[in-house]
C-alpha cells in the first residue's frame, strides 16, 4: 500500500516541475495588468463584494459618504432594518431610515444585505412582551411584511440572527422566539422565501468562526439538517467581531470551507477586529485570505467605516481612522484582495473535517495531503465500521484522477463512491483542482 501512495506522489511531482515553470511566467506577468485601488474593485476581481454597515444619521457627513461611495459595493443598514425600527408598533411599519440607506446605495449602484428579520434582540417593546402562538404569528407577519416591502432590492437577508447559545451546549439560545417552538427558524426562512424569492436567505451569528467550538458545530448541524429537509437556506453569515479575547482562529478557512461544502454560500457579515498597527493588519489580511480561499465565500462586510463610527469605537476596530485616513489594516485587506485567488500559494490549513459523526453509522474524516500547482492529495479515515461506503464530492472544475487503498467508482464527474479494498480504513486520492482549492465534501454510511 505504501508503494501505491509513493508512485502517485512521484508522478505528480514530475508534472509539477513542468507546470511550476509555466505558472511562474504567468505570475510574473500579472502585476502589469494593474492592481485595483479600492476595496470594492479589488474584491470584484474575484467576483466578490466588499461591503460596510451604514448608519442613516451619518449620510449627511461628507467624509463618511465620500469613503462609502468610493470603497464599498455592498451596504448593510446598521440598525435601520431591525425589528424595532421597522415595526415600532404592531402592524405599523416604518421604513424611512432604512429607505434612506437603500436609496443612497441603489443610486450609487451598490447592492444591499438586509439585516435582520428575526432576532431575540432589538425587538420592539410590544414584541418583547409576547409569547406563544401570538408571538409566532407576529414574527411571521413581520418577516413577510418587511421582506415583501423590499422584494427585489435585497441581495441577501439575514433571516434569523444569533439564535444559538454561547458556551459548550451547542444548542439554541433561550428567547421568547425560541420558546414558541424549535421550528421557529425554519418557519421564518419559509416565510422569507415566499415573500422575496430572489433574495438569498442567510442564517447569521457570532462566535461561530472557530471550527472546534460547540456553537459552530451546532449551527453546522442545523444547516446540514435544513439542507437535507429542503428548508430554504442559501447562506451562512459569520459576524466576525474579533478582539484579543476572541481572536481570528487559525482554522477559519476550515470553518468557512466546511459550511460551504454543505451547499450554502458563506459571507463575512460584520467584520471588525480590535487593535492597531501591524497586528491588526495581519489579522485583517488573514480573514480576507480565508474568504478568498473558499469559492463560495461571496464577500466581506466590515461593521462601519471609520473607527469613530464603530459600535465599539474604543477598540479602533475598523479600516479607516477617525479622520477617514486609510489604516495599515486597510492596506493589508486591499493587498490581500489584489493578490486574490489563483496564485500559486495554496491555503495552508492542515486541520480536518468530519462528516456524519454517528449519523450514517460511521464517521469520515478528511485531511489534506500534499499540494502542487495543479493538484492536491487528500485522505479520508473512516471510524465506526470496517464495512463502509464513503461518498467524496468535489466541486467544478475539480476532478479526481487517482485513488489508493480503496476500491472506487465514479457515477458522475464530481461524485466518487469508495469502498474498502482490504487496505484498512484510510484511503487517499488526487484531485486536479483547476484553481479551486476547496476541500471535497465527504460522507459515509455502513454498507
Ligand atoms: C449593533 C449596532 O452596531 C449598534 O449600533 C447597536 O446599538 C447594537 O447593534 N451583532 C449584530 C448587529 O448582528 O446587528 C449588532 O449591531 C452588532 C452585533
Amino acid at each position: 500500500m505504501t508503494l501505491t501512495v509513493k508512485s502517485v506522489a512521484r508522478v505528480s511531482l514530475v508534472s509539477t516541475l513542468v507546470l511550476a515553470t509555466v505558472g511562474a511566467a504567468v505570475l510574473a506577468a500579472s502585476p502589469a495588468s494593474g492592481a485595483a485601488s479600492t476595496l470594492a474593485a479589488a474584491a470584484q476581481q474575484s467576483g466578490r463584494y466588499f461591503g460596510t454597515a451604514v448608519a442613516a444619521n451619518k449620510l449627511g457627513d461628507s467624509t463618511y459618504v465620500g469613503i462609502l461611495n468610493r470603497e464599498f459595493d455592498m451596504v448593510t443598514a446598521e440598525n435601520e432594518m431591525k425589528m424595532d425600527a421597522t415595526e415600532p408598533n404592531q402592524g405599523q411599519f416604518s421604513y424611512g431610515n432604512a429607505d434612506r440607506i437603500v436609496n443612497q446605495a441603489r443610486n450609487q449602484g451598490k447592492r444591499i444585505r438586509g439585516h435582520a428579520l428575526a432576532w431575540h434582540s432589538q425587538q420592539p417593546g410590544w414584541m418583547q412582551n409576547m409569547s406563544g402562538t401570538a408571538l409566532r404569528n407576529a414574527m411571521l407577519n413581520h418577516v413577510t411584511q418587511v421582506a415583501s416591502y423590499y422584494r427585489g432590492k435585497i441581495y441577501a437577508w439575514d433571516v434569523v440572527n444569533e439564535a444559538f447559545a454561547d458556551g459548550s451546549s451547542g444548542g439554541r439560545r433561550d428567547s421568547n422566539l425560541q420558546r414558541t417552538g424549535n421550528d421557529w427558524i425554519e418557519a421564518a426562512f419559509r416565510a422569507a422565501r415566499a415573500a422575496d424569492p430572489g433574495a438569498k436567505l442567510c442564517y447569521n451569528d457570532y462566535n461561530t468562526d472557530n471550527w472546534s467550538h460547540a456553537k459552530t458545530q451546532g449551527v453546522y448541524r442545523m444547516v446540514q439538517d435544513f439542507k437535507s429537509r429542503g428548508v430554504p437556506i442559501d447562506c451562512v453569515g459569520f459576524q466576525a467581531h474579533f478582539n484579543s479575547g476572541n481572536p481570528v482562529p487559525s482554522n477559519y478557512h476550515t470553518t468557512l470551507q466546511n459550511f460551504a461544502a454543505l451547499g450554502v454560500d458563506v459571507q463575512i457579515t460584520e467584520l471588525d477586529i480590535e487593535g492597531s498597527g501591524s497586528t491588526q493588519a495581519q489579522q485583517y489580511s488573514g480573514v480576507t485570505q480565508a474568504c478568498l480561499a473558499v469559492a463560495r465565500c461571496t464577500g466581506i462586510t466590515v461593521w462601519g467605516i471609520r473607527d469613530t463610527d464603530s459600535w465599539r469605537a474604543s477598540g479602533t476596530p475598523l479600516l479607516f481612522d477617525g479622520s477617514g485616513n486609510k489604516k495599515a489594516a486597510y492596506t493589508s485587506v486591499l493587498n490581500a484582495l489584489n493578490a486574490g485567488t489563483g496564485t500559486t500559494t495554496p491555503p495552508t490549513s492542515t486541520t480536518t473535517t468530519t462528516s456524519n459523526p454517528g449519523g450514517g453509522g460511521c464517521t469520515a474524516t478528511y485531511s489534506e495531503g500534499e499540494k502542487w500547482n495543479d493538484r492536491f492529495n487528500g485522505q479520508v479515515t473512516v471510524s465506526g465500521t470496517d464495512n463502509w461506503i464513503v461518498t467524496v464530492t468535489v466541486s467544478s472544475p475539480q476532478r479526481i484522477i487517482a485513488t489508493w487503498n480503496t476500491s472506487a467508482s465514479w457515477d458522475s464527474a464530481n461524485v466518487m463512491t469508495a469502498r474498502p479494498n482490504g487496505s484498512g480504513n484510510t484511503f487517499g486520492f488526487t484531485i486536479m483542482h483547476g484553481g479551486n482549492w476547496n476541500w471535497p465534501a465527504v460522507s459515509c454510511r455502513v454498507a
